[in-house]
């Protein structure tokens, strides 16, 4: 398959890292795979789409990505997309209290940072996912970002089996 990776990073840091394994383990599978800044890519020819965007101060706007997706809906919607946020919150927890649970829910809030950019796409994504980001290169241990390679390549084999044509 013709995989093409959309993805919005300001940094060469966790989202080009996180895009450097999924292109790496893709592409030893078969697949071609391209990857470009959203305000690189140009190949609309693709079987699949993954597009990811890192999160800077609570929003995905600075990466260019949802701009992108705006611009080529069209295009991109013609085949499966799917759609991953590399960002520092962590999952809502039930049990926080107070002020930081208000502010977690307005402001660090990653399922908001996935359903901004999700309802830009045309159709449902075919996969979600979240990945940890690090803010600073000394967090890069402290949040076991390494550790999420695996995931990262599971989730990349879900895609594949959701796009191959049935009987496959
Ligand atoms: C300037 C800056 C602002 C950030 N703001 C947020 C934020 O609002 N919410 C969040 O969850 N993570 C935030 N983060 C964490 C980033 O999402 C995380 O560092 C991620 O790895 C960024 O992607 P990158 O490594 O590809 O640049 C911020 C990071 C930076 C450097």
């Amino acid at each position: 398959m013709k995989i093409g990776i959309v993805f919005g990073t300001n940094r060469k840091a966790a989202t080009a890292e996180i895009v450097a394994w999924m292109s790496e383990h893709l592409g030893s599978l078969g697949h071609e795979v391209i990857c470009e800044k959203p305000a690189d890519f140009d190949r609309f020819d693709c079987d699949l789409y993954i597009l990811g965007t890192a999160v800077y101060m609570f929003s995905a706007k600075r990466t260019g990505l949802p701009a992108f997706i705006r611009e080529h809906s069209g295009r991109i919607g013609a085949g499966p997309t799917a759609l991953f946020i590399v960002c520092g919150s962590d999952p809502l927890d039930a049990g926080e209290k107070g002020l930081k649970r208000v502010m977690k829910r307005l402001f660090l809030n990653r399922e908001k940072y996935m359903a901004s950019v999700a309802r830009l796409l045309p159709t449902a994504p075919i996969g979600t996912a979240f990945f940890k980001g690090y803010q600073e290169p000394d967090d890069r241990a402290k949040v076991d970002f390494e550790s999420q390679k695996d995931r990262v390549t599971e989730w990349c084999d879900s895609l594949l089996a959701a796009t191959a044509p049935a009987g496959a």
